[in-house]
């Protein structure tokens, strides 16, 4: 583009921080190299706040780009945080670029020491101070999101051009709006807008228009961007690795230290499943502590076992003052743990016998019959179950003490 045409400036809008902090580097990085490809003006948005105002303003000072935004004042000073705009001469024409940030966005914990004033008073008083130093072109750099930046300039008169961020979708072919001309970026740096701005004798602006471009192969790599890359990705590569490193060693020790999986008892489970949860309050196995209490062998390890929720098993059932969410047979006795919920709707599991015979042995229900018994627990039994066989119950009622 410099090659094609006389008179450029190149802008980015801003919005470039990484959002995790892992990546934090990339922000450093990405301003450096702004930096050598000589960019002119940079947009500003709270992303560049994430990782607080002292870092952006060291990189500001150490990189030396001019990052502007025209509405973010630092609360105690009264000062704006950043220079509102540059001003630049290209061959015979003036351009003025100032930066503006929404004031509805969350500034996180920001927003204690720095503020934000109302976007369109800023522009208007922008317009008016870079025309008053000759500014012949007026660019506007905006992270105030599409239908904010599009009502801003039908407001405030003498942008030329707008450039529009903030999540902002890509439209190949920018708009005009009144008299202005937008630009509606791209994502992830991988487009490059155009805006060609004629004037006319008067250096009033005669035509405008904009087009964006994908930067394919084609384009080709600049030697000194390209190194960059590389010396940047390699060690950032490395700190990653080591990143990953810890991360696995921690896991590993969790893995080795007791129960990272566990019981989580009933009232999780109905929070989403009341239906089954109303069902199930209905059953024995709901009240089988109370049947312990009541019996005073509550505190019989013998006895205890079938009556809870995994006991002596990591994660499930201590005592009643340590678990007390775990007494009682509970879903989790026939559904599994529901710390591997996932695994459990990945693959749902009918219930067979097996699962009961853990608890209803030969010795403690005689009577087991699992198609007799299974209606009594399955939660959408239409009507009335058959009844139990003859005697279910009396060997461990007499194991209670004989009732
Ligand atoms: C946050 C809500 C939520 C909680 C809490 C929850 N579940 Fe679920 N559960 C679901 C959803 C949603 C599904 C359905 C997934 C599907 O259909 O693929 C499901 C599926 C299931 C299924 C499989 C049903 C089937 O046959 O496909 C079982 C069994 C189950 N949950 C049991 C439990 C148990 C036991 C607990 C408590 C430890 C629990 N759930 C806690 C939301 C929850
Ligand atoms: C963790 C142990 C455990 C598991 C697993 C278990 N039960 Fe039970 N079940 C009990 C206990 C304990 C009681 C008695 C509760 C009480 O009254 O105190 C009981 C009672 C019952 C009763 C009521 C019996 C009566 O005399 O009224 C039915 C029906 C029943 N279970 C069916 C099942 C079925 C079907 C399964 C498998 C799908 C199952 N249970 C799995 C422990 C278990
Ligand atoms: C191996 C598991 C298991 C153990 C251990 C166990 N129970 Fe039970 N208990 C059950 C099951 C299953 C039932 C339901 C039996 C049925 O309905 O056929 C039950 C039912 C009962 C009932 C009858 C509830 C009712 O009114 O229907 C009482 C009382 C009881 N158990 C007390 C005890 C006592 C006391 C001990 C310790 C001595 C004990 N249980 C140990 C599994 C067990
Ligand atoms: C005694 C064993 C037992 C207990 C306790 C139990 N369930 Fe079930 N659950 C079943 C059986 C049996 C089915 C029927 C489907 C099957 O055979 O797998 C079932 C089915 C389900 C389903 C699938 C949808 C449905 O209703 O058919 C969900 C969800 C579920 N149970 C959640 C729960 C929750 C939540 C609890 C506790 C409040 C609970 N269950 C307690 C045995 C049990």
């Amino acid at each position: 583009m410099k090659a094609s045409y006389g008179q450029v400036v190149l802008v980015d809008n801003g919005y470039f921080f990484p959002e995790d902090d892992l990546h934090k580097d990339v922000s450093w990085f990405l301003m450096d190299a702004m930096k050598v490809l000589g960019t002119d003006a940079v947009g500003m948005s709270e992303k560049e706040l994430r990782f607080g105002v002292g870092y952006l303003k060291a990189q500001v000072k150490r990189t030396q780009l001019p990052m502007v935004c025209a509405n973010l004042y630092e609360k105690k000073t009264k000062k704006l945080l950043l220079q509102p705009y540059v001003l630049k001469q290209v061959g015979t024409v003036k351009v003025g670029i100032f930066g503006l940030m929404s004031n509805t966005v969350d500034l996180g914990p920001m927003k204690d020491s720095l503020t934000v004033e109302e976007p369109s008073a800023a522009a208007k008083r922008m317009v008016a101070e870079l025309r008053k130093k000759g500014a012949t072109v007026v660019v506007l750099l905006s992270q105030l999101g599409k239908v904010e930046s599009e009502d801003l300039v039908t407001a405030v008169e003498g942008v030329d051009a707008i450039m529009v961020g903030h999540n902002v979708p890509l439209l190949q072919k920018g708009r005009t709006i009144k008299n202005t001309v937008a630009c509606y970026g791209g994502e992830q740096g991988q487009y490059i807008g155009r805006t060609v701005i004629t004037l006319d004798p008067q250096r009033r602006k005669a035509t405008a228009d904009n087009e964006t471009f994908i930067l394919s192969a084609e384009v080709g790599e600049r030697k000194e961007i390209a190194a960059l890359v590389k010396g940047f990705e390699d060690s950032f590569n490395e700190k990653l690795q080591k990143a990953e490193k810890e991360r696995a060693a921690k896991e590993q020790a969790k893995a080795t230290s007791p129960s990272p999986d566990h019981y989580l008892g009933a009232e999780v489970c109905i929070r989403c499943h009341a239906q089954e949860g109303e069902q199930w309050k209905t059953t024995r196995h709901a009240r089988a502590w109370q049947t312990l209490v009541d019996g005073k062998k509550d505190a019989t390890p013998e006895c205890v076992g079938c009556h809870v929720v995994g006991y002596k098993q990591p994660g499930g059932f201590v005592s009643v003052t340590a678990t007390p969410t775990l007494t009682n047979v509970q879903c989790e006795s026939c559904h599994g743990m529901g710390t591997q919920h996932e695994a459990l709707t990945a693959s749902p599991r009918r219930i067979t016998a097996e699962t009961c015979r853990q608890c209803h042995t030969a010795t403690n229900s005689p009577t087991f019959d699992f198609a007799l018994y299974q209606p009594h627990v399955a939660h959408k039994y239409a009507g009335t179950p058959p009844p139990l066989p003859e005697g279910h119950g009396t060997s461990m009622q007499r194991a209670a003490g004989g009732k």
